[in-house]
Formats: C-alpha cells, sequence, structure tokens
C-alpha cells in the first residue's frame, strides 16, 4: 500500500484582498514538508470561478471541463482541507456555492476543517456551518479543528508565521488529520 496521502486544499474566498488564502498556501506548505504526503491539489475558487450554482444541462463544455478538474482532484485525494473566511456569521458564500456542484465525492472522505476570521473568534460560526455541511453529505470530520483569529497579524512580510499560537495549532491539526488518514487508509486496505 502507498503509505504517502494525496491532500486537496479548498480555499473558499474569492474577494481580492483575501487574507485566507495564505492560511491555506501556508498549509500547503506545510504539507510539502511532510514525508506521509505525496501529492497535493490546491483548489482555489476564485481561480475555478464557478458560476452561482447552474443544472447540468446549461452547462457549458468548458464549465464541464472546471468541474472535472476540480471533481477528480476531490476524488483523487485521501483528505480534504476546507479554508474558509467567516462572513457574516458563516462560511464564504464563494465555497458553499463550489462545494454545491459536488456530492458523490465527499461520501467518507476523511475532511479537516480550518476557519478564518480577522476577529479575536477564529471563524466559529463558518467552522459550525462547514461542520454541518461535511455531517451531511457524508464526509468523516477530523475531530481537531483549525480556528484562526486576528489573521491580518499572523503573517510575515514573507507569508510566514509570525503568530506562534497559529504555528503550534496548525501543525498539531496536520498531525492530527493525518494520523486519521492513515488509520482510514488502513482499515480499508483491510477490507479489501
Ligand atoms: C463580507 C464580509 C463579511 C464578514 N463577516 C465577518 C463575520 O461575520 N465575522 C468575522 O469574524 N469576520 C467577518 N469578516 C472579516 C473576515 O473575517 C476577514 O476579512 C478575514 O480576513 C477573513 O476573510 P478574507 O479571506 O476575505 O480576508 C467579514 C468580511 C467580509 C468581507
Amino acid at each position: 500500500m502507498d503509505s504517502k496521502w494525496n491532500v486537496c486544499i479548498v480555499s473558499g474566498a474569492s474577494r481580492k484582498g483575501r487574507h485566507s488564502v495564505r492560511v491555506a498556501r501556508n498549509i500547503e506548505n506545510q504539507l510539502q514538508d511532510r514525508e506521509d504526503v505525496g501529492r497535493i491539489r490546491f483548489l482555489d475558487v476564485e481561480q475555478f470561478n464557478f458560476p452561482n450554482y447552474i443544472d447540468g444541462a446549461e452547462r457549458s463544455e468548458e464549465l464541464n471541463e472546471r468541474l472535472h478538474a476540480f471533481s477528480s482532484s476531490l476524488l483523487e485525494s485521501d483528505a480534504v482541507i476546507l479554508v474558509s473566511p467567516e462572513y457574516n456569521g458563516g462560511m464564504a458564500g464563494s465555497m458553499k456555492n463550489a462545494l454545491d456542484y459536488f456530492r458523490s465525492e465527499y461520501a467518507r472522505r476523511p475532511f479537516g476543517l480550518v476557519s478564518v476570521s480577522a476577529g479575536t473568534m477564529g471563524g466559529i460560526n463558518a467552522m459550525h456551518q462547514m461542520v454541518d455541511f461535511v455531517s451531511y453529505v457524508g464526509g468523516w470530520l477530523c475531530g481537531k479543528r483549525l480556528l484562526v483569529s486576528s489573521v491580518q497579524n499572523a503573517f510575515g512580510a514573507e507569508d510566514q508565521i509570525v503568530d506562534e499560537r497559529l504555528k503550534k495549532d496548525s501543525a498539531d491539526f496536520l498531525n492530527e488529520l493525518m494520523l486519521m488518514v492513515s488509520v482510514v487508509r488502513s482499515e480499508r486496505s483491510l477490507q479489501r
């Protein structure tokens, strides 16, 4: 069995000055340094730029190609990490809209959740919405979650983490998620 895991990061903010993408990129960097991680796919909803949800018959070929790329990345992943800012007490609409295009991709897949806010509450309301979403679609939630407060002060000029607590919390979060992935994968290999 391949013991390097494929991870997909979904970055949910679409506004120009978004800070949460720095959190997502930092998680990507930390994953790159891990020996248990193989391929990492970074899915930035701003770049995929899906329109407000439309049914299959209305989708252009070009949109279908973008959706297929997103879907394949989810399907090929051993774990998905959702990174959303908190907007008006919930996850970003751009994140929810992108996620709504998919469904079967989520079932029984390990999920790690990250919420981001400029305030002191770490985007707890967005986190609750993501927990509800993943539970509803049948994903498997990692118990440890990463809540990022005061994100505007968390990074230095080179986009390195300067907030010591975030440094520790993000490492702990990834350790727990990857432990969950290895347990899930080894159980699955026993069932084959
Ligand atoms: C439309 C909008 C609504 C927001 N609502 C909240 C909120 O409900 N709670 C909160 O803590 N921060 C809120 N914020 C601040 C964000 O937490 C802040 O912008 C942070 O940097 C994460 O979002 P970003 O990735 O867009 O930068 C809001 C920001 C925007 C643009």
